[in-house]
């Protein structure tokens, strides 16, 4: 059976856009839910123009449960993090165990934490004359940035990068990679 992916975006959402393309006719799984806190994120226009169900969260229920709860009811068996900035809870946490995943846009444990996100990472990685950058995608545990890592892919960064222009780099990074260790992750191949 087909298993359902939920992407968690409140962003431009073009890893979410890579994400449901990758899977459209996919026989392993389907990208069923949307979820997103900002009410113009780009990622809503995406998944409507894919016509894929959004839901658009709020912060008290979401530090009660994650909506663990509402996940569970539409069937899904799988979250992926695509530019989400809230720390997942606990119950959200306890209700998908090695079944949350986050992808960010350098490679940790450098450069992660609270308030490391967007052009604050590549700034500082600019700032730090680093030689190369990358993307991480790990697994998503109680703290920021944390949790195991699965997959890393690196860029090197020019004498001269801006931080946009890095930006630019990583973004081709996850493009090319995200949508593949997903399914990678998901037939265990
Ligand atoms: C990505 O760079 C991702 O690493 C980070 O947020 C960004 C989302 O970009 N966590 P987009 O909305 O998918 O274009």
């Amino acid at each position: 059976m087909k298993q359902k992916l939920a992407i968690f975006a409140s962003g431009a959402g073009s890893n979410a856009k890579k994400i449901i393309e990758h899977f459209k006719n996919s026989p392993v799984a389907a990208v069923a839910l949307v979820v997103c806190n900002k009410p113009h994120a780009g990622v809503l226009d995406i998944a409507a123009a894919a016509e894929i169900e959004t839901a658009l969260i709020e912060r008290d229920q979401y530090k009660k449960d994650g909506y663990a709860q509402f996940l569970k009811e539409k069937g899904i068996d799988f979250v992926i993090l695509a530019g989400f900035l809230w720390k997942i809870p606990q119950p959200l946490i306890d209700a998908f165990p090695r079944g949350i995943i986050n992808i960010h846009p350098a490679l940790l444990p450098k450069y992660g934490g609270k308030g490391m996100y967007g052009a604050f990472v590549h700034e500082a990685v600019i700032a730090a004359k680093d030689a190369v950058s990358g993307i991480t995608i790990h697994y998503v545990d109680e703290h920021y940035d944390h949790g195991d890592v699965i997959f890393q892919a690196t860029c090197d960064i020019a004498p001269g990068d801006t931080p946009d222009q890095l930006a630019e780099k990583v973004h081709q990074l996850e493009h090319e990679h995200f949508p593949r260790v997903i399914e990678q992750l998901l037939t265990g191949k």
